[in-house]
């Protein structure tokens, strides 16, 4: 089979250099990569590096073999294209359609998924003229990374880094995956445009200083359904509870730690949203009183008794109060038995439009990388998902997403 051929663009940012472990990474995966350096990358990183790990020739210029009309060809050939960094100038032009060089024509020839890795200082970045650009290529299905938030140039810190290079390989990866290198219109991302919000992790409810009420939720579910939005062009915000994992790249992580946290976070975060997957384990009980000094062992051998509160169900209240009209309301509900009929009923009671349900227990789910599940639906429709990784899932609720999205125009 043919390798997938990528273009990797790069912008004039001193996160240029990085771009290198991304070009490495490319081809050692066995992808074909050409590099299309703006004229002030080579400021950062020079021809010959580009040129020596790639294996391609390197050219910044519409006016190089000009007999093979480079401007059209790299991008017509593309499976992907890939900009990283890219600079505020590079979103602006490629936002309004400029093309004064080899990059940005190639940007407006190419037909296949547009990944953008944005890096620059974080006013640039905050710029209300940078967001509407940004907001623009989200629009018209490109896919714009959230830059990191970190160290940058000098002595400021701030958001505005370029995200880890793996990271960026990872979305690239994904896209090629989904794609299954299908060119043309029906690869774009389908959805582009849209904004989405995922629950993640499990709640903790505290105690005491040193002690919580939780449960054993890994939040690899709920990642694996913002990885897969965010690679199919949505803007993700993903509300975690807990659960250690890295920030993954192109989604806008909002860290929480208890369930009333966690519905103030995802509250906020539907207010513009098309639809909001609550994939988190939220915790329905909570300590009736905080110990605000450690809860200390009686000399009468005795052990205390710890009054619960409920916590608000925050799905019902999603799926009753809708932060728009025709906003998608999807939950999860892991059961121990009578699976579908508890399953069922639970749709019925919580009024979502979805609600993915599956079996729990000592070996099942809990922490592994594979789910196994039946995604029921308001109209009735049963969707069985066989056994297999929590990617496939992630992948199957979003296509069962994708047609009851409200409409946009
Ligand atoms: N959920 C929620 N708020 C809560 C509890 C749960 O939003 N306080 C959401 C979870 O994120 C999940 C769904 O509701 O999407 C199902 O959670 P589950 O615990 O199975 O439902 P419960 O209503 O708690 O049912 P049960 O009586 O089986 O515990």
């Amino acid at each position: 089979m043919a390798k997938p051929k990528v273009v990797l663009g790069v912008s004039g940012g001193i996160a240029a250099y990085k771009a290198c472990e991304l070009l490495r990474r490319l081809t050692e995966s066995g992808h074909d990569v050409r590099v299309v350096p703006t004229d002030s990358a080579l400021h950062f990183v020079g021809e010959a590096t580009w040129s020596a790990l790639s294996g391609n020739p390197v050219s910044t210029e519409v006016w190089e073999s000009v007999h093979e009309v480079p401007h059209v060809r790299i991008g017509q050939a593309a499976d992907l294209v890939v900009v990283a960094p890219a600079t505020a100038d590079m979103l602006a032009k490629a936002a309004h359609g400029l093309a004064d060089d080899l990059l940005t024509n190639t940007l407006l020839t190419a037909r296949c998924p547009v990944v953008f890795a944005p890096a620059m200082h974080t006013e640039m970045w905050e710029h209300p003229a940078t967001q509407e650009n940004v907001a623009t290529l989200r629009r018209r299905g490109a896919v714009v990374i959230e830059p990191a938030v970190g160290r940058l140039t000098g002595v400021d810190t701030g958001k505005g880094r370029l995200p880890d290079p793996a990271e960026i390989f990872e979305v690239c990866r994904n896209i090629l995956n989904r794609h299954g290198l299908a060119r043309g219109a029906a690869a774009a991302p389908d959805l582009a445009g849209r904004h989405v919000v995922v629950s993640a992790g499990g709640t903790r409810e505290p105690l005491d200083p040193v002690r919580y009420l939780g449960n054993r939720s890994s939040g690899k579910q709920g990642y694996a359904l913002a990885k897969a939005a965010a690679a199919r062009g949505a803007r993700v915000t993903l509300v975690e509870a807990n659960t250690g994992i890295a920030d993954p790249a192109g989604v806008d992580v909002v860290h929480v730690g208890t369930a009333l946290q966690l519905r103030e976070a995802v509250l906020k975060a539907v207010a513009d949203a098309d639809a909001v997957v609550m994939a988190a384990a939220v915790a329905d009980f909570r300590p009736a009183v905080y110990a605000a000094g450690k809860i200390k062992k009686k000399d009468d051998g005795g052990a205390p008794t710890v009054e619960l509160v409920r916590n608000p169900d925050i799905l019902a209240e999603l799926a009753a109060d809708r932060a728009l009209p025709g906003q998608v309301v999807v939950g999860f509900a892991a059961e121990t038995d009578d699976v579908l009929a508890n399953g069922r009923e639970k749709l019925r009671r919580k009024g979502c439009d979805l609600l993915v349900v599956n079996e729990v227990g000592e070996r099942k789910t809990f922490g592994s990388e594979e789910n196994e599940a039946v995604v029921l639906a308001s109209d009735g429709a049963e969707t069985p998902v066989p056994y297999g990784p929590k990617e496939a899932l992630a992948e199957t609720v979003w296509d069962l997403i994708l047609p009851r999205l409200r409409s946009t125009t």
